[in-house]
């Protein structure tokens, strides 16, 4: 009797040291202290380069981390290239990524292997490079976590609904940022990314021209910029042609990004609805008028952002190559 009830404490001692194990799988700064202590300059350096080479890998990298995360969770499932054209990047909703993204992961995963083979998931080093961007382009520093793992699945059938379209209200913003553990208010942080890069004209043609049965052009659109976007965008334009999200300081990270919302100057319907909606136009304001409470925030939202649907302890693998499974 004695002996049993013995017993049964130790499976519960085990059981509890389970979920002691569990808690220590959460991701932290100094993950890989032991295994891979300059994994964090070795991934900057290789950022670093290919900046120098294209500016458009600070954008690509950054919105790379942002569809990565939000489909299967940030687990480098974004990344994997298949023969068949049916992984998670080929979606039809596949987001135009820049090529020069997944080469700057491809390229610091190298780097990082060649010092540090088996160690580093490829989850990470996107994690890494997003951030190394943003500070490369003016924006936050800030603290990365680690410890991710590399997901197993990547489907191109499972990002229909996951991922935020231009045509977006705050509504829809704000459900599909908080299935994924995002508050409106990261949300509105968050689409301060759009302070880089470009956007191919499809994605808000009809803000210009054919917005409805009363008004060609959106009437939340600052005139003079609606202008400006239909000369560079006429009807039935080229599919490649893309323009500047910021049209003031489109290479620099900075609050100019609320500040264009503030006169009806952003670019998507997502953008500009983050000022029309009285609800987040107070948010909207704030970031507009004071750029260091932006970056705190931001900085703030990004590492929320890593968290979303990561594997960790035991889930997953470390890739060896970040476009195939092992
Ligand atoms: C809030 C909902 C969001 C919507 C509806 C949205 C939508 C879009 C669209 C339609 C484009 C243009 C793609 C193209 O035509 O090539 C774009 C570009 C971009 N997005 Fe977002 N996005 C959102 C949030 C975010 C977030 C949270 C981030 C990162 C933290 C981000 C980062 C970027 C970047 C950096 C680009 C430029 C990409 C490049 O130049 O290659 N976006 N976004
Ligand atoms: C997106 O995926 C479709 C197939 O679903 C493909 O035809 C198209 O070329 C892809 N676009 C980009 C920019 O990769
Ligand atoms: C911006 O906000 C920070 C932090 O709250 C504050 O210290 C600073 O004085 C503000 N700057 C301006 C120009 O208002
Ligand atoms: C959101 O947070 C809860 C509680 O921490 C967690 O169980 C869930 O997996 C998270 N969801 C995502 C998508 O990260």
């Amino acid at each position: 009797m004695a002996m049993q009830v013995g017993r049964r404490f130790a499976l519960v001692v085990v059981f509890l040291m389970a979920v002691r194990f569990g808690e220590a799988a959460q991701l932290r700064p100094n993950f890989y202290q032991s295994s891979c202590a300059n994994v964090e300059t070795i991934v900057r350096q290789a950022v670093a380069k290919k900046v120098s080479q294209t500016f458009v890998t600070i954008p690509a990298t950054l919105r790379l981390f942002f569809h990565d995360c939000f489909v299967e969770g940030c687990d480098a499932s974004v990344m994997i290239f298949s023969r068949k054209a049916d992984a998670e990047k080929d979606a039809p909703d596949n987001m135009s990524l820049a090529g020069d993204g997944f080469d700057t992961v491809i390229k610091a995963k190298q780097a990082v292997e060649a010092q540090c083979p088996g160690v580093v998931s490829c989850a990470d080093i996107l994690a890494i490079a997003a951030r190394d961007v943003v500070v490369l382009s003016g924006g936050p520093n800030f603290a990365v976590e680690l410890g991710r793992r590399d997901g197993l699945i990547s489907k191109a059938s499972r990002v229909a609904g996951r991922l935020p379209g231009p045509e977006f209200n705050l509504n829809l913003l704000s459900s599909l940022f908080r299935i994924n553990n995002l508050t409106t208010y990261d949300m509105i942080t968050l689409s301060g990314a759009h302070s880089v890069g470009f956007s191919h004209c499809s994605r808000f043609a009809k803000r210009l021209y054919s917005f409805s049965s009363s008004s060609q052009v959106d009437p939340s659109l600052n005139l003079a910029y609606a202008r400006l976007l239909m000369r560079a965008c006429p009807r039935n334009v080229d599919a490649t042609i893309a323009v500047n999200m910021d049209p003031f300081t489109p290479t620099i990270f900075d609050n100019v990004y609320y500040r264009n919302l503030v006169n009806g100057e952003g670019l998507f319907t997502s953008d500009q609805v983050l000022h029309t909606n009285l609800l987040s136009r107070p948010i909207v304001r704030k970031f507009a008028a004071n750029q260091t409470i932006f970056f705190k925030a931001f900085a703030e939202s990004m590492v929320k952002l890593g968290r979303v649907g990561v594997k960790t302890g035991k889930q997953g693998e470390i890739r060896r190559d970040c476009t195939a499974f092992n």
